[in-house]
């Protein structure tokens, strides 16, 4: 399978100007080279997983930044604001698809597994498991960690633990069950 790079980099040069806030931009390319990787080993259309994947922040930039901490991380999280970003995400992807050679039907698809990207718990495709455990798959890299950590204030030690646990619920795939744990083991120095 290949990857036309230079399409997806378009798209992502169009998503750029919603990706400034909550590390955003670097959220998206981490979680963007965990969904080829999933991609390469389990199928799916890279059609639809590589341009949900780039878009399926975008409506961040849609909630208040002060809201931002109160809508996601391991604690109790306000479902309405997280809501908001699903939504409106949704249509700025739709507008900004529209912009691109995207198919029609690959842009319902598309809109649809962002606007339920963190607030189902269900993926009723292959390419909307591939997203969701992508998306998933940043916090446990190093440079996820190191930003979740802060910004959640959480001691890194029990953070790490805390996601040692999650592995087993949070995943669809097998094979992203397997790059967490071996994600983590990168992290040698927790207390750091
Ligand atoms: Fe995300």
């Amino acid at each position: 399978m290949s990857y036309d790079d230079d399409k997806w980099n378009e798209l992502f040069e169009l998503a750029k100007p919603y990706l400034t806030v909550r590390h955003n931009q670097v959220h998206t390319e981490i979680c963007y080279n965990f969904a080829q990787q999933l991609l390469e080993k389990l199928g799916g259309d890279p059609e639809i997983v590589m341009p949900a994947i780039i878009l399926h922040d975008v409506g961040w930039s849609a909630v208040p930044t002060e809201q931002h901490l109160l809508a996601f991380g391991p604690r109790k999280i306000d479902e309405n604001i997280r809501r908001i970003h699903e939504v409106e995400g949704a249509k700025i992807a739709a507008r900004l698809l529209k912009q691109t050679s995207v198919k029609e039907e690959n842009r319902l698809e598309i809109c649809r597994i962002i606007e339920s990207h963190d607030s189902s718990e269900k993926a009723i495709s292959l390419e909307e498991k591939i997203v969701k455990d992508a998306d998933k798959l940043f916090r446990f890299s190093p440079e996820g960690f190191s930003i979740d950590a802060e910004r959640f204030a959480i001691e890194r030690v029990e953070y790490r633990k805390m996601l040692q646990q999650f592995i087993k619920h949070w995943f669809f795939t097998d094979l992203a069950k397997e790059i967490a744990a071996k994600e983590l083991q990168k992290i040698k120095n927790p207390q750091l």
